[in-house]
């Protein structure tokens, strides 16, 4: 938003397009953009909206701008508000109709763009519907420019202002957004909202700021206030000023790096120049000034935060990519729990006589975390497989398995092939992938979406919590109406509830883990030992650390050891155990003592305050303890940080290993 010099509609798209190609990292299948038209279509004298969306990366829609020859690339605008958006699925397929901005109705009236997912969206569409509104497309964004658009057509008096509208708006929204605002009875002004997802405002003066701080503004109950922010603003009308909302700042870093970062229920609104900030409510102890901070980073640094590498953000954002596979599925207070892509499905899913869970690589250890909890819930035989070996073996399919391929990218050669070979053969097919549109979601019959937000490192990381996760809560929505499993549903939703915080916690001994792997880094070879809910997360800590560090390692069925991998063992093989409080306890307690009577030095994965085990230990890294068949999730972040630390040290790419690629499209 330019409130400094005349611009053309061209200046105007190349600003927007290359905001939007920074923020691509967060999501890249379509994306869209609105913009001040060239003339006034309807009658009420308005500044029209032009809307142009594309399905693909950014560059798709870059083209496509200057495909319009109805636009007038060269005119000049008075008022430079647009807005564009980059999406990345979560309800809808990636086609140009379901990419943002969404508008209000034919006329684009509103327009808005939308990070996040709102949970009541179902309710809000179906009571606008029978209000007569029209939805196009099938996101539950939609529901947000339609919202405000009934607001408007309902509003009691003629003088309210756009934040006013808005933030009627967002008290009627469950879930989590971020929200930027055009309109064509606002021109020029700009709104722009958050709750649970990250917005900034950036701001660029052509003089030099003189405020630090930005007042804001309390809702007085009737209307809304706007306030000048005094030192901020120098001029009323050609105020010299820029403002940049973004969801993170390496969108706008190359104009400027004052920015803002707005809080829960901010509301931000730019009138003539001028930005003011106000809230919903006052909370009690609450800042009542947003700060403007300075940044001092470069491009790079802003797209990974504080993180030296994409994986390791990863890492660190499990606690809300896991509660974002969960959010909107699992209800606490009755504990019911519905995945929407497969409850249509479930009468059939529940008569079948197997299930087979298809992957390669990490997603392959998710089905091998999840067997034994699936088996439990479901009842059913689980056949977990590598999808190239299942091929391999030619094996014998039927008309009543339910055959279910996770795939981060939705696009793994192996697992699309596995795919073709089932549905020929009559199965019913269950898509759990990461990516909305991808092949294996537009050929299965049905499935999950894991809604972890796109994955950069090509050790995945983020995506098996998040596909584990996802295979739990199939498990327990197939087991909901089974008497005698109510009190183990129970126990595991409890489970998934504080299953964030416990993520929390498990990050939270990175230090600990860090200084172990000063002491491992050197070595050639690595042995993960494990068995029961633990046993994938062997196999999943082993290939991270071969993946990214290149140094040999093995994930061990403990229940194996004296068949063989017990030869490996003496005073210079570094091994880690994972010994957790379930029913392999003891059997794991005696695994560690053959390791320890062959002079072995184990570094233990348990839960906090074992002595019985830390006393056998070299080193321990205790856990919180969670319920059995979650336990996995907890386990294998130490191995993740792990095997990070372990890639730093020896000097190696940590999101780009040499020889593997993040998608395999190819036999
Ligand atoms: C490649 C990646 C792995 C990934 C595997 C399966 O090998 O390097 O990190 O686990 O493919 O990928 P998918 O997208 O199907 O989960």
């Amino acid at each position: 938003l330019n409130y400094c010099v005349p611009r053309t509609r061209k200046e105007i798209f190349e600003l927007l397009v290359k905001g939007l190609m920074r923020l691509e990292y967060r999501g890249y299948d379509s994306a869209g953009i609105a913009v001040d038209g060239d003339k006034n279509t309807t009658k009420d004298n308005n500044q029209d909206i032009v809307l142009i969306k594309k399905k693909g990366k950014v560059k798709a829609l870059d083209e496509e701008l200057y495909k319009k020859d109805c636009m007038n690339l060269e005119a000049v605008l008075g008022t430079h508000f647009g807005i564009a958006h980059t999406r990345w699925a979560t309800h809808g397929e990636p086609n140009a109709i379901n990419s943002h901005p969404h508008r209000s109705d034919k006329n684009n009236e509103f327009v808005v763009i939308h990070n996040g997912i709102i949970t009541n969206y179902k309710e809000l569409k179906k009571y606008l519907n029978s209000k007569g509104y029209e939805f196009e497309s099938e996101t539950d964004t939609e529901v947000i420019p339609k919202l405000i658009k009934y607001v408007y057509d309902n509003r009691e008096r003629d003088d309210l202002s756009f934040s006013t509208l808005v933030e009627r708006v967002i008290q009627q929204l469950e879930g989590a957004f971020a929200l930027v605002f055009k309109s064509r009875y606002f021109p020029g002004e700009a709104v722009a909202t958050r709750r649970g997802s990250p917005l900034l405002i950036g701001v660029r003066s052509q003089h030099e700021l003189s405020a630090e701080h930005i007042p804001i503004q309390y809702n007085s109950g009737e209307g809304y206030l706007c306030v000048d922010v005094t030192g901020l603003v120098f001029y009323r009308e050609n105020t010299g000023m820029e403002y940049y909302f973004a969801s993170d700042a390496s969108a706008i870093i190359e104009h400027t790096n004052k920015v803002i970062y707005l809080e829960d229920d901010d509301i931000a609104a730019v009138v003539s120049g001028k930005l003011s900030i106000h809230r919903l409510n006052r909370q009690a102890g609450e800042d009542p000034v947003r700060a403007i901070q300075t940044l001092q980073m470069e491009l790079q640094e802003i797209m990974k935060g504080n993180f030296e590498a994409f994986m390791q953000k990863e890492i660190f954002e499990q606690p809300e990519s896991v509660f974002n596979t969960m959010r909107g599925r699992i209800c606490f207070e009755t504990n019911k729990v519905v995945l929407g892509g497969l409850k249509d499905h479930l009468k059939e899913i529940k008569r079948c006589r197997r299930l087979i869970v298809i992957g390669c690589g990490t997603s392959f250890h998710a089905a091998v975390a999840t067997r034994q909890i699936l088996e439990e819930l479901t009842e059913l035989p689980v056949m977990v497989e590598l999808a190239s070996d299942f091929l391999d073996r030619n094996t014998p399919v039927f008309r009543d398995d339910v055959c279910f391929y996770i795939s981060q990218s939705g696009e793994t050669a192996d697992t699309l092939m596995a795919l073709r070979y089932c549905k020929e053969r009559g199965a019913l097919t269950v898509g759990v992938t990461n990516t909305v549109g991808s092949s294996i979601c537009r050929e299965t019959d049905c499935g999950v979406h894991i809604n972890a937000g796109p994955e950069i490192g090509v050790a995945s990381t983020k995506a098996y919590t998040s596909q584990f996760v996802s295979l739990i809560m199939f498990g327990l929505m197939m087991s909901e109406d089974r008497i005698s499993l109510q009190g183990r549903r129970l126990e595991i939703i409890n489970g998934l509830r504080t299953l964030p915080d416990m993520i929390k916690k498990v990050l939270a001994l990175d230090k600990n883990i860090k200084s172990i792997a000063d002491e491992l880094y050197e070595q050639k070879s690595l042995l993960v030992m494990g068995r029961g809910f633990n046993y994938a997360t062997c196999l999943e800590g082993a290939l991270k650390i071969k993946e990214i560090t290149y140094m040999h390692s093995e994930g061990i069925l403990a229940g194996e050891l004296k068949h063989g991998p017990l030869a490996l063992i003496d005073k210079d093989m570094p091994v880690i155990m994972i010994i957790m409080r379930d029913a392999c306890y003891t059997k794991c307690q005696n695994a560690l003592q053959q390791v320890t009577a062959r002079s072995g030095r184990p570094i233990i994965l348990c839960c906090q305050d074992d002595p019985e085990v830390s006393k056998n230990a070299y080193k321990t890294i205790g856990l919180p303890q969670t319920v059995d068949c979650l336990q996995g999730i907890l386990s294998v972040i130490p191995l993740q940080l792990m095997s990070f630390h372990l890639a730093v040290l020896r000097g190696f790419d940590v999101d780009c290993p040499r020889n593997l690629a993040k998608s395999v499209t190819v036999e």
